[in-house]
């Protein structure tokens, strides 16, 4: 099978670093890729916003399967452009992606499928919006209503801070602040088959402890020892299923990856967000723990043909991913720096501990950083505190200037906290 995955993130890198291990694929390209993805796939420049020229290129490369991986594509209606061409495709339609691309869409479909979530008001005015803050109370939670690659959202005590984000957007989200540790859990879906994935955790802010900014994503850590063995049932119950149907029933059924980020309150399950992608960095660690070859999963999930998949299998290992993002992120990060240590990784580390590129391109002999997020180091064991102690040993290897990590990825976990 030819496969082509349109990205240049740690999330492609990782996907393209399952695809190349599976057997069913004889040829992988990436557009446009990244320094570390040119390992394992062939790149080819392209606007990956721009669906005709995806689909121009998925045709020139006969491409079996086409994998959209960010949301801007999905939202843009890449996958819509590369389906017309007659190319199957991993990923939802343009409308399907609302799910993601406007939250007051998301909680209109939750609404209406029933599946529980923060109360929350949609505001366009400064008279809407100081109701709305008064209504709940602090802690606020305020979310520009577009997408905003995970830097949308303020949560704060702060009413001044929340009131003059909110007068910021254009449409913005005001909702009830939910408390409780935070869930992810992807599911493949054809738009009728729901197949969920194994949970994961991400650590959102900048700093340990939970300090700091919101960002992409820190780290993220999976299985989650303290986690009800029946949660990933009661979400699919509760949330997965009922959504895809309820998308299925308005005409715009969602086939690709559903990403419903959840929090674990006192009174159940809540979801904070969907995604109509895997997240990033969880998809690092829930890949690396995957067995089952995944082409012929996201083959299935674009031909409708997912009821005929055998159940998924998953090693008894633990997976760890620790971010290492440039200097100054997520307010203005600096690119251009070169990277360092990359090949020791390579040679002491592997196959337990390995780089998965973020923001990274090549120039010259040298790797440099060129995003906010440049590298996602990942490293599997037997538990939790195996796979991070391997980790972060790959971590001090990577020399980069003025870069920045957490230090607590998976911390609690694994002392069985
Ligand atoms: P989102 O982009 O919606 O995932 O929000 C980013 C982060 O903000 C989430 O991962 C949470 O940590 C936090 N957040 C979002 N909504 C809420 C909420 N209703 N209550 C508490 N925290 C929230
Ligand atoms: N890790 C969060 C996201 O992918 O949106």
């Amino acid at each position: 099978m030819k496969v082509l995955v349109i990205g240049g993130g740690a999330r492609e890198h990782a996907l393209c670093r399952s695809l190349s291990l599976d057997p069913d694929v004889n040829a992988l390209y990436c557009a446009p890729g990244n320094a570390g993805i040119a390992e394992v796939a062939e790149l080819r420049p392209v606007d990956a916003l721009d669906g005709e020229a995806v689909a121009r290129l998925a045709t020139e490369l006969r491409a079996d399967l086409v994998v959209v991986g960010p949301e801007a594509p999905l939202v843009a209606g890449v996958a819509d452009a590369v389906r017309a061409a007659g190319i199957p495709v991993f990923g939802p339609s343009g409308e399907a992606a609302q799910l993601e691309g406007s939250k007051a869409f998301a909680k209109d479909v939750m609404a209406a499928a029933g599946v529980p979530t923060a109360r929350s008001y949609v505001c366009t005015t400064p008279e809407e919006v100081d109701a709305a803050l008064d209504a709940f109370g602090a802690p606020y939670v305020v979310k520009d209503d577009g997408l905003a690659a995970g830097k949308g959202v303020v949560v704060t005590d702060d009413r001044a801070a929340a009131r003059a984000h909110a007068l910021g957007c254009d449409r913005v989200v005001i909702e009830e602040f939910l408390d409780g540790p935070e869930v992810s859990l992807f599911a493949i879906t054809d738009g009728v088959t729901v197949l969920p994935l194994q949970p994961a955790q991400d650590f959102k802010r900048a700093l340990d402890g939970d300090e700091g900014p919101n960002t992409g994503g820190m780290g993220a850590y999976s299985p989650l020892p303290w986690a009800d063995p029946k949660l990933v049932d009661e979400v699919m119950a509760s949330v997965l299923q009922p959504t895809v149907d309820e998308l299925r029933h308005r005409g715009t059924p969602f086939s690709g990856l559903l990403y419903a980020g959840l929090a674990i309150t006192s009174r159940g399950v809540r979801v904070i967000e969907f995604n109509a992608r895997f997240g990033d960095p969880e998809t690092q660690v829930v890949l690396a723990r995957l067995q089952t070859p995944l082409a012929s999963v996201l083959l299935n999930s674009a031909n409708g043909t997912l009821h005929a998949l055998p159940p998924l299998s998953w090693r008894e290992d633990a997976a760890v991913t620790v971010v290492i993002a440039s200097h100054n992120y997520p307010e203005t990060p600096r690119t251009g720096d070169p990277i360092e240590g990359l090949a020791e990784v390579a040679e002491l580390d592997a196959p337990h501990a390995y780089v998965l590129h973020a923001g990274t391109r090549r120039e010259g002999d040298a790797v440099v950083s060129a995003g906010g997020r440049v590298l996602s180091v990942t490293a599997t064991g037997s538990d939790l505190a195996q796979a991070r102690t391997r980790a972060y040993k790959a971590v001090e290897r990577i020399r980069l200037d003025g870069s920045q990590y957490r230090t607590d990825i998976a911390a609690k976990a694994a002392e069985g906290r």
